[in-house]
Order: C-alpha cells, then sequence, then structure tokens
C-alpha cells in the first residue's frame, strides 16, 4: 500500500547530462532532464513510486497500450521565481484532469496526494535544468499507460505511470497561421474529446499534416456533427476577441479542459473583461473578421500558454488579425499569468505550489 507523506525512493543518477547540455539552444520536447518518477499499478493497488535515472523502458511488444492506446498524459510547467526559487504552477488541477481522463479511459485512478508529492521531489531534484531566461521553463510531462502483455480488447490489469522533465523555451516563434477545418473531426458527442489520451493526437496528425501542406501552422477544429462551431485550435482551446469580449467555446465534453484556458477565464474576468463561454459559430467569428471586429485570436495551452493567431482561412476567404503588438486583451491576460507564475505578483488563486 502506498500512503502520502512516505519518503520516495530514490536512485540518483551517475553522472547529470546537464553540463554537456546547451540549455540556451533547446527545441520543445527534444531535451530531458536527469531523472524520472516511476509507479505500477499491479494485482489491483498501486504501489509505491520512485525516482530514477531518465532512461529507456523494457517493455513487451504485446504490451496492450501499443495496440488499443489505453494511454493518457499531462502536461504543466514549473517556472524559476523572481527569488531564485521555483513555482509550480496547478499541478492539483492537472492531476484531477488526469483522474477524469483516467475514468473515461477505463484506467485505474491515481493517488493525487502521491502523484504531487513525486512530482514536487522530481522537479526539486532536477530543478537546475530550468532554463534562464523569460520564455524559459521546465515542462513537466506525466503520463500512463496499459502495460499487460495481452492481445485481447479490454481494459489491461497492469498500468506504469512515469513523470519526466524537459527544459523549454517558447513553443511557436512566431503568429501562427490557420485554417478552418470542415471536413475532418478531432471529437464528437460521447466521444474521447475532453480526455488527454493519446489517441486523439494521434488522430488529429493526418488532417495537420493536410492543413500544413496547404501552407497552415494549425487546424482550427470545428464540431464533429455540424462544422459550425469552433471546438479547439491545433492541441489548444482557442479565445476570440470580439470588440472586447473574449469570447470561448464552452466545456461540453468534447472540449479538453484546458488548465490555460481556466486560468485565461478567470484572470480576464478579474480584470473586467466581458467573457463568454458558449457556442461560437465559425459564421459569427467570419462575420467579426469581416467587419474588423475581430480584434484577436488565440490558442491557450500549457506549452505555448497563448499562441497568437496571425491569419483564419474560411472556406472562401482569408482573413489576417490586427499585429500582435496592438492586442491588448491577450496581451494583458498573458503578462498577468507570467507574473503569477514567477512570482512578480501575489497569487490570489492559489496556483502557485513553492518548492
Ligand atoms: C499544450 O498545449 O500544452 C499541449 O497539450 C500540447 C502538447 C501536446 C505538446
Amino acid at each position: 500500500m502506498i500512503t502520502t507523506g512516505q519518503k520516495i525512493a530514490i536512485q540518483r543518477t551517475a553522472k547529470s547530462r546537464l553540463p554537456e547540455t546547451d540549455l540556451e539552444n533547446i527545441k520543445f520536447g527534444r531535451v530531458f532532464s536527469d531523472h524520472m518518477v516511476v509507479m505500477d499499478f499491479e494485482d489491483g493497488a498501486w504501489k509505491a513510486p520512485a525516482i530514477m535515472p531518465f532512461g529507456d523502458l523494457k517493455m513487451s511488444p504485446a504490451a496492450l497500450v501499443l495496440h488499443y492506446s489505453q494511454t493518457i498524459f499531462e502536461g504543466l510547467k514549473a517556472y524559476r521565481n523572481v527569488n531564485g526559487g521555483v513555482n509550480l504552477i496547478r499541478p492539483k488541477a492537472n492531476i484531477a484532469r488526469m483522474n477524469r481522463s483516467a475514468k473515461r479511459m477505463c484506467m485505474p485512478p491515481i493517488p493525487e496526494d502521491v502523484i504531487l508529492d513525486a512530482m514536487i521531489e522530481l522537479v526539486r531534484l532536477d530543478q537546475d535544468w530550468i532554463p534562464k531566461g523569460d520564455d524559459a521553463a521546465l515542462y513537466i510531462r506525466p503520463f500512463m499507460f496499459a502495460s499487460d502483455q495481452y492481445l485481447g480488447v479490454r481494459p489491461s490489469d497492469g498500468y506504469r505511470l512515469i513523470i519526466f522533465t524537459c527544459p523549454v523555451r517558447g513553443y511557436y516563434s512566431e503568429p501562427v497561421k490557420v485554417k478552418v477545418e470542415t471536413h475532418f473531426s478531432r471529437a464528437f458527442p460521447g466521444g474521447t474529446g475532453e480526455a488527454k489520451c493519446g489517441g486523439n493526437y494521434a488522430g488529429a496528425l493526418y488532417p495537420s499534416k493536410v492543413g500544413m501542406d496547404e501552407g497552415y501552422h494549425q487546424l482550427l477544429w470545428t464540431d464533429g456533427l455540424t462544422h459550425k462551431y469552433f471546438e479547439e485550435s491545433g492541441t489548444m482551446n482557442v479565445f476570440f476577441n470580439v470588440d472586447g469580449t473574449l469570447v470561448t467555446p464552452a466545456l461540453d465534453g468534447t472540449i479538453l479542459r484546458g488548465i490555460t484556458r481556466d486560468s485565461i477565464i478567470k484572470i480576464a474576468a478579474d480584470e473586467g473583461i466581458r467573457v463568454e463561454e458558449r457556442q461560437v459559430s465559425v459564421e459569427e467569428i467570419e462575420v467579426a473578421a469581416k467587419n474588423g471586429r475581430l480584434r484577436s485570436a488565440f490558442g491557450a495551452g500549457t506549452a505555448a500558454t497563448i499562441a497568437h493567431i496571425q491569419s483564419i482561412a474560411f472556406n472562401n476567404a482569408v482573413y489576417d488579425l490586427p499585429d500582435v503588438s496592438t492586442r491588448d486583451l491577450a496581451n494583458l491576460v498573458g503578462t498577468k499569468l507570467d507574473d503569477i507564475r514567477r512570482g512578480r505578483i501575489a497569487d490570489p488563486y492559489d496556483w502557485v505550489v513553492p518548492i
């Protein structure tokens, strides 16, 4: 049995890779810190987590995850704060969301406090991997997969949960060009759209590649039934600033319950900005773009925080949006969120977990 507050077993790496790593020049998701957390679910219970050197896994080619994609993941970040310490941001929200994903994917719930303790310990151990600079952070990737060696289609009995971290800088170097997708679908009612499961991302690869071949960075996903309402932007939630009102699709089961989305909504509302979570029609946004009332649009996610949209291609027309330097609302909210993360201003929301 595992309990909270237990001292976690740590096997340190014999030789850190940090001295030979150039933290100034890193590509998102290509560089991995020294250690990882590993925790197994066996015989109906989670075993104690352990921290060990980051390294390859030994697994059966018949592991269920490799065939039927029973796997979920999360993404969150730790930031260097103004006092030189480290702030983990909203880890409890990520862990809670992971448990929602686990339920949908027929996986066992994870013990939230145990995972939080293990995550804190991991970040503490590898904190020197956080690069310096305003755009830098440690990206934390918890994930869980079905480990049974079996080809029958059924939920696995065994699972492995791993957490590793990556030093990261900005995700997108420039505002993105997007296309409204009205043929392919990312999600549909009753499906897995809300869960952060690997299959959602795999299914989006081909439509995204088609869009990229046409010259777009990302797709603006629309609902799977009618293609009349916006859902997400690439792998992120989407926001539109129409005449100073921040509009975003409501969470309806097909949309990821974005934690950055939630932070943006709370900060914007507290800044006195009108925020609307509702169905957002493609037609309404196209009309607003045509009439110059669409002041900005952006994707929101952990990796990029805010990914400004430069232009939107609708079926028959492409609209360029105002220059990023004029996007007061998005810039205000983004700056405020960053100030909270880095401890430059007080955190009234209890999002920061100093470690
Ligand atoms: C995020 O925006 O944080 C994501 O989930 C993207 C990730 C798949 C790299």
